[in-house]
This record gives C-alpha cells, sequence and structure tokens, in this order.
C-alpha cells in the first residue's frame, strides 16, 4: 500500500491497482482528494496493473465538491477539469465502485470511470441544483449520454437521487454487487472486463443515447411547460435544461462543455446559487444546540403515543409509522377514533396510487398504528405527543393525567402552536421530561418541525428530540417559548401588515400578487381562503366587525365554499371579486379614511421589514439560537423562496441599514408596531449584519 497523501491510498489486489480514498465525513472531492486522485491515477496508469478499481472508504462514495470552497480564490492543485481528464483517459479499465451515495462531483467522476458498479443501497444523484447551481464538470454532458436525454433532465432539476437498481436499469451502473462486498464485486468485474477484453469506451464518445432527443427537439419544450409551476422563481433549473440541450444540439462534446461552463458560471456568481448554499449550511447548523453538545445522551424512543386522531395526531402518527416505529392514539369516544385511523389509511392509500408505496407498505404501516379509548395504554411509551384542541386547561388536565400514568424517563411532549408550554409542562411532577413538538399541518408532509425548549426542559430531551426528527426526516429548529414560537410569531407581523394594507387601498389580490411574484407559492388572502375563513369565527358571536366577518356571514368561507377573498370559477381557478372589493370600499368609507394608491414596493416592504424587524426580536430574547435558525423556519414551513435564502438572509441582502431606516419612517408614520427592534439598532450602530451574530 502507498500513501499518495494523507486522505489517498493506492495499493494492488493481485493484477489490479485499488485506489481508495478516504476524507470524512463525506469524501467531499476538495483539493487535497483530488490532488490525490489525480497522482493514484498516474501512478496506477504508470504500473503493470491491469486495471483499476476506485473505491471510497467510510460512509459513502465522493458525495460531490467541497462546498465550503465555494466563493473561495481557487485553490491549488488540480481541479477538476484536471481529474475528469485523468480518469478518462486511464488506458486500463476503470471501475467505481460505489456505496452511499454518489453525489454532484462525485456522480460526475465516477462518469469518467469506464464502468461502475454499486451495492443495492447505494444511492446517486446530481442535487446540485439544489445548490442553485449545476453538475458543471462535465455532468451535464455525460449524465445524458449514459441515462438518456429525458431521465438526464429529470435527475438534474429535481436533485434527487435514485437508487442503484434504478440505476442499473438506466444504464448508469453496469452491475448491482452484493451489499457488503463492494470491493470483491468491483474487483471481479474489472477482472472479467480485462478478460472479455471489453472495449473502454469513453462516455464522452459514445453518442447514442442522445439520437431520440436530436430526432426530437421538442423534448425540451414539453419538459419546460410540464415543470414551470415547479420552476417558477428559480434560474438553476432553466440552466441545467440548457446544458443538456447543449449535450444534444453541440457539434462536439467540447463545444457543449464549454457551454456547461458559461451557464454554470452564470448560476454561480448569482445571487440564488449564494443564498441557496448559505442555506444548505443553515439547515445543518440548526442541528447544533450550543449547551447541548452533540455527544449528549439521548433516551430510547421505541413506541410513540399520541393524544388526539384529528388532522394533526393522525399526520404526526404517520411519520412515526413511515420510521418504522409503533404509534398509539388515543381518543375519548370511539367515533373520532374511527374516523382519524379511516383517514390515515386512506392518506396512505392515495400515495399508494400514485405509486409512492406498494400495497404491502400501506398494510405494514396501518399495522403500526393502533387506537385505544384509554390513556393507560400509554403507560410505556417512551414518548407521547399531545395534539387536542387549543385550551390551555384541556391540555393541563391530559397533562396531569399523563403525569400520573406515564413511565419515569418518558417524554411528554405538546403540539401546542401558541400556548406557554412552561405553563403545561408546571402541571406535572416532572417538568424536565417537558418539550413542545410544534409540527406543521399537514404533519405528515411538511418538513418543519419547532422543537420547543421550556424552561425546565433536560437536555437530554433536547437531544433526543433533535435526533428524533431527523429520524423522521423532519428538518427541526430549537425556539424558546414564546407567543407563536419562531415562525407563527413572525407570521403574525406579515398577516397584520396585510390585514392593515386592505383597508388603505390595495386590493387582496395586489397584496397576493407582490407576495406571490416574491417568490411565496401564495399570498396571505389566497392562503387564507385554501385554509378556510372561518377557522376560529364563531357564528353566533359575528357581529360584521372585519371584513372576515363579514365574508363569513355571507357564507363566503374560502374555496370549499367556492368564494371567499375571491370568487373560484369551476377549477378553482381565483379571481378577483368585485364583491369583495366593494365589502372593502364599504369597510374604508365607514371608517372615514380616503383610499390611496399603494405601490407594489410599499406592499413588499410593509409585509416583509417588520417580519424581519420580529426575527431581531426574537433574537435579543434568545428564543432563537441563530439568524440561520429563523431562515430555515421560514423556508421549511412558511414557503419562503429558498432562493431568497429567509428572511434574516434576505435582510442582510436588503442591509440593516436599510431596513432600519424604512421602520423607522414606519413608525413615524403609523406607530408602535412598527418599532424597530433593539437589536437591529445595535446591529446598524456596529455597521454589522445578521450574518455576524454568532450563537
Ligand atoms: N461539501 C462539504 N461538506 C459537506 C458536503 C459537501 N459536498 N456534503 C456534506 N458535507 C458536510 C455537512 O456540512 C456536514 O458537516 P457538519 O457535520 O460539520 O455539519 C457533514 O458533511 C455531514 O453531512 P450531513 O449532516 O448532511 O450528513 P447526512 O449523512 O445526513 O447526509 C449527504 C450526507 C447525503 C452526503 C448530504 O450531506 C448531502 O446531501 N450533501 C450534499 C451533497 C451535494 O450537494 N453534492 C453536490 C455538491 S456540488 C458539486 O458537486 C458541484 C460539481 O458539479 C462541480
Amino acid at each position: 500500500m502507498t500513501a499518495i497523501n494523507p486522505v489517498t491510498d493506492l495499493s494492488r489486489d493481485g493484477d489490479v491497482a485499488v485506489i481508495t480514498l478516504d476524507s470524512p465525513p463525506v469524501n467531499a472531492l476538495g483539493a487535497q482528494v483530488r490532488a490525490g486522485l489525480v497522482e493514484a491515477f498516474n501512478q496506477a496508469n504508470a504500473s503493470d496493473a491491469a486495471a483499476i478499481v476506485l473505491i471510497c472508504g467510510g460512509r459513502t462514495f465522493f458525495a460531490g465538491a467541497d462546498i465550503t470552497e465555494f466563493g473561495r480564490p481557487p485553490a491549488p492543485g488540480p481541479g477538476f477539469p484536471e481529474l475528469m481528464v485523468t480518469i478518462e483517459n486511464s488506458k486500463k479499465p476503470v471501475v467505481a465502485a460505489i456505496h452511499g451515495t454518489a453525489l454532484g462531483g462525485g456522480l460526475e467522476t465516477a462518469l469518467c470511470a469506464h464502468f461502475r458498479v454499486a451495492v443495492p443501497s447505494a444511492k446517486l444523484g446530481v442535487p446540485e441544483v439544489a445548490l442553485g447551481i449545476l453538475p458543471g464538470s462535465g455532468g451535464t454532458q455525460r449524465l445524458p449520454r449514459v441515462v438518456g436525454v429525458q431521465k438526464a433532465l429529470e435527475m438534474v432539476t429535481s436533485g434527487q437521487p435514485i437508487s442503484a437498481k434504478a440505476a442499473a436499469a438506466s444504464g448508469l451502473v453496469d452491475a448491482v454487487v452484493e451489499e457488503g462486498k463492494l470491493l470483491e464485486g468491483a474487483l471481479a468485474f474489472a477482472r472479467q472486463a480485462v478478460a472479455e477484453g471489453k472495449p473502454l469506451v469513453r462516455v464522452r464518445d459514445n453518442d447514442a443515447k442522445l439520437a431520440e432527443a436530436r430526432a426530437n427537439p421538442q423534448i425540451f419544450a414539453d419538459f419546460r411547460k410540464a415543470n414551470a409551476r415547479k420552476f417558477r422563481g428559480f434560474m438553476a433549473p432553466e440552466n441545467n435544461i440548457r446544458a443538456v440541450e447543449a449535450a444534444v444540439t453541440s457539434a462536439s462534446f467540447d463545444e457543449g462543455l464549454a457551454e456547461e461552463r458559461r451557464l454554470f458560471m452564470e448560476l454561480a456568481t448569482g445571487p440564488q446559487a449564494q443564498a441557496q448554499q448559505y442555506y444548505f449550511f443553515a439547515e445543518r447548523q440548526a442541528q447544533r444546540i450550543p449547551d447541548v453538545p452533540d455527544d449528549t445522551p439521548t433516551r430510547q424512543v421505541k413506541s410513540i403515543g399520541i393524544i388526539g386522531a384529528g388532522t394533526m395526531g393522525g399526520g404526526i402518527a404517520m411519520n412515526f409509522a413511515n420510521a418504522g416505529l409503533p404509534v398509539t392514539i388515543v381518543e375519548q369516544t370511539q367515533e373520532p377514533l374511527d374516523r382519524g385511523l379511516a383517514t390515515i389509511r386512506k392518506n396512505y392509500e392515495r400515495t399508494a396510487a400514485r405509486g409512492g408505496l406498494t400495497p404491502e407498505q400501506v398494510e405494514q404501516r396501518c399495522a403500526l398504528i393502533s387506537g385505544s379509548l384509554a390513556m393507560d395504554d400509554l403507560k410505556d411509551a417512551d414518548l407521547v405527543i399531545e395534539a387536542v384542541f387549543e385550551r390551555m386547561d384541556i391540555k393541563q388536565d391530559i397533562f396531569r393525567s399523563l403525569d400520573a400514568i406515564c413511565k419515569p424517563g418518558a417524554i411528554l411532549a405538546t403540539n401546542t402552536s401558541a400556548l406557554n408550554i412552561d405553563e403545561i409542562a408546571a402541571v406535572t411532577q416532572r417538568p424536565q421530561d417537558v418539550i413542545g413538538l410544534h409540527f406543521f399541518s399537514p404533519a405528515n408532509v411538511m418538513k418543519l418541525l419547532e422543537v420547543v425548549r421550556a424552561d425546565k426542559t433536560a437536555k437530554d430531551v433536547i437531544a433526543t428530540a433533535m435526533k428524533l426528527a431527523k429520524k423522521i426526516g423532519k428538518v427541526a429548529v430549537l425556539a424558546g417559548v414564546t407567543p407563536g414560537f419562531i415562525g407563527n410569531r413572525i407570521l403574525a407581523q406579515r398577516q397584520r401588515e396585510a390585514q392593515k394594507l386592505i383597508l388603505e387601498g390595495a386590493m387582496p389580490w395586489d397584496v397576493d400578487r407582490v407576495l406571490f411574484d416574491f417568490g411565496f407559492p401564495m399570498g396571505p388572502f389566497a392562503m387564507s381562503d385554501l385554509a378556510g375563513l372561518d377557522i376560529g369565527w364563531v357564528k353566533a358571536e359575528s357581529k360584521g366587525a372585519t371584513i372576515r366577518d363579514v365574508l363569513c356571514e355571507m357564507d363566503r368561507r374560502g374555496q370549499k365554499t367556492g368564494a371567499g377573498f375571491y370568487d373560484y370559477d369551476e377549477q378553482r381557478n381565483a379571481i378577483p371579486s368585485p364583491v369583495t372589493e366593494k365589502i372593502i370600499r364599504d369597510f374604508i368609507a365607514k371608517a372615514g379614511t380616503t383610499p390611496r394608491q399603494i405601490s407594489d414596493e410599499e406592499i413588499l416592504e410593509r409585509c416583509l421589514y417588520p417580519m424581519i424587524n420580529e426575527g431581531a426580536k426574537i433574537l435579543e430574547e434568545g428564543k432563537a439560537i441563530r439568524p440561520s435558525d429563523i431562515d430555515v423556519v421560514w423556508v421549511n414551513g412558511y414557503g419562503w423562496p429558498v432562493y431568497r435564502g429567509g428572511p434574516m438572509y434576505y435582510g442582510d441582502r436588503i442591509g440593516p441599514d436599510k431596513v432600519l431606516a424604512k421602520m423607522q419612517a414606519f413608525q413615524a408614520a403609523m406607530g408602535e408596531a412598527f418599532k424597530p427592534a433593539a437589536l437591529l439598532e445595535k446591529l446598524v450602530s456596529e455597521g454589522k449584519k445578521f450574518s455576524d451574530i454568532k450563537a
């Protein structure tokens, strides 16, 4: 064995040279890895080996370029182009042996090998689009040559990896070898290739799979059209498509490569890539809690109890069943319990009908969820999540019962989105075991989980909740106890301004359009119509005091009644409503104010700057650990466009001084709702940004 450098070894297994890279945690292709690879390939090619196997140590094949190198001056040593050429021009068969994840530059490296083998658990993909870029080391040129244009378009624009099995079906891997026996499998494949004299065809030289798209260039327009909604606002999907298109239309591979480079640079130097890469690290950073170190012991969670079989309880239960954990749902009476369990089954069956689950998986998951009418059945649960009506007295009663029933050390969680968790914990003898787990609706779909730390929550309970969140596929963010926690507290600012704006002269569709164009999936009024205007509305008490009251009194309760702020046609298209417009105008007239023309700029600033300001208040009160945690909440839970990073990142892009100046101007004109946060003032006075704040 020769150590090429600290992360690269070159060894021999009989007649085959084996190049092994081991650069934890994920073998990212940073400068040292690239240098080691180029040198190892040069030496292996110069040796008398008959073939070369490229394999990685640790948990995965190369997970991509080293993202920490992005935006820095080029590192010394060989870059990607040299690495790719070195591998691709090897004179002996090169077999890439893949386990874990071959992602981005990692898959591009494997595409320069002559052959690829993988274990069944391996995943292969090009996630660059999620970082606002494209696979810029020939990936967009080689991938369609291997898997065909349609599949390549799907892979580069979705960023989703595919399984080894799917990779074998599409030609991306040449053989799937036994789990745990990757090296043996790769060596055997290499020897067979030598024995059979398999031709060493470089991917770049094989155009066969481009022929179909060359004959049918319409494929690109069709793909754009089919995905227009998904790609709205993002720059990266379009450049990924253009790069694959270049593979098809260019006169030569190198010409396509040059176009790929140009499209890559356009993205890499743009604002969206910066925001999306910031966000990649923000999500990972959110897992770090300064006073709860990574090695904090966790509690065992093998069985879950849920109280409440409503929409929330059912959705929460599905998360755990999806991860293979048994769940007991407790209700007070049979009817809502049966309804809740039936809804869960219906949801799974709907997924199965779309091909997302097999019928067996539906049965397995449903079998993991059982119903009960007895709280006593939760006595052995490791974690109980309460998901009942938002009333303090009801929740406190439940926690008193849980305190009496549950085994010592069980974690007692509440899914409250608004109530004070300290007050809930206080009725138990074990406040250290009480925590908030704020799921977002629909709980089986939404990625965000606010983990809420109450005054006395034990550190191992927090550590357990954060790890468990990852296990069930959630992105967890730690929040402190404050009304609405991080997400809803900030949302309240936007809601208030949206409501005020329509009493000053903007129409609901004006506000919605501005926020939609900013990149939100929908504006606040369209959102209300979707959720139902009657949430929290009580008919008997309604006196036409708000626009919402009047709409509900007219039975315009949102999409479900065919009208709300908007009118709806048969296809549920929202149409600005003359009825709503008249109601608003009447309100304004009654208040004796004069409607004014409100610019799009004002709508945006009125809605967003108070959110940034509220984020600053949350930070100064210590209810969020760091600005980027707030961004993770808003991107994951509220549809803030990831290509704008999140509210705090956006505040930095605008400039905290500009946000402060605007808040001061709003405060002077419209009062204390706009009072700038002390932290915002401090940042500006020190010439700093939110990103300068460390946890
Ligand atoms: N570069 C640098 N660091 C990386 C990295 C990368 N490509 N991928 C992961 N890491 C780091 C993470 O930041 C994290 O660091 P931390 O422990 O200090 O927080 C650590 O590796 C472990 O990552 P995860 O916590 O995400 O571990 P998981 O096991 O959950 O996931 C993974 C592993 C699936 C590989 C996931 O990390 C991932 O998706 N990584 C990004 C992959 C990617 O986007 N690759 C493309 C890069 S761009 C590219 O290749 C451009 C090329 O075309 C030129």
